[in-house]
């Protein structure tokens, strides 16, 4: 059963459920951020289940069904049937991705009127393979990704030896923190994709909730720098 974890007091509640991607085993985590109405943004929902449904009614209403990323989108059904009420917003291109999927907007590089005082956003571009949108909830100085970096390591529970070995002699990604395989072999124009990173860069987070491995929590714009190097990188 999926647990909800209270990250920031009050305002972020996370839930990690396993996946099965490209014959990999890991998992991905769900983020729930309250707004100060009480309204809730479920961001990359996971499947909702009965018991889930009524702990996440319990924390308040959810009014925001979030499809972060271009590979960030699986559940969204499974929200909106729990949550018929709420408005689906995706990433840009989910909905050629997804023809099939209902979705109510689509995400852009501002935040909406819907949340703009509490979080911001910014559309990362110049990426062929896989992109998203990052979100900073601005009270708690939390910056919230999906693949835009993963971390995946020691300090993570439930490695199996396959992704243990995509990890370390594959991708070279064990123990640091980097972004997606996808991202990686996959940046099209580094100008562009430099200059949604920078703006990002200038939000004043302090943690980096992700979507797969643990959470950065201490260092994070300096773990950010560090992970997106090759983009930020002139030329
Ligand atoms: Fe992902």
């Amino acid at each position: 059963m999926t647990d909800l974890v209270e990250h920031t007091p009050g305002a972020i509640w996370i839930a990690d459920y396993p996946v099965h991607y490209a014959g990999i085993d890991l998992t991905a985590r769900m983020t729930i951020i309250r707004l100060k109405d009480g309204r809730l943004l479920l961001h990359s929902p996971c499947e909702i289940n009965g018991a889930l449904k009524e702990k996440i009614e319990a924390l308040g209403t959810p009014a925001f069904i979030v499809a972060p990323g271009s590979y960030h989108y699986f559940h969204v059904p499974s929200a909106q049937a729990a949550f018929p009420d709420a408005e689906t917003w995706i990433c840009p291109g989910v909905e050629r991705k997804r023809p099939e999927m209902e979705f109510d907007w689509i995400l852009s590089d501002h935040a909406p009127d819907a949340w703009a005082g509490e979080i911001e956003q910014v559309l990362v571009r110049g990426t062929r393979l896989i992109w998203e949108v990052a979100f900073f909830h601005k009270a708690s100085k939390t910056l919230i990704l999906v693949d835009l970096i993963e971390n995946i390591g020691d300090a993570t529970p439930n490695t199996d030896w396959q992704l243990k070995f995509w990890w370390k002699a594959v991708f070279h990604m064990w123990n640091k923190p980097r972004p997606a395989p996808e991202y990686q072999i996959g940046w099209k124009d580094k100008a562009a994709a430099r200059t949604s990173l920078t703006r990002i860069l200038e939000w004043d987070f302090i943690r980096i909730i992700i979507a797969h491995g643990e959470n950065i929590e201490n260092d994070a714009k300096q773990t950010a720098r560090q992970a997106w190097a090759t983009p930020l990188a002139e030329g």
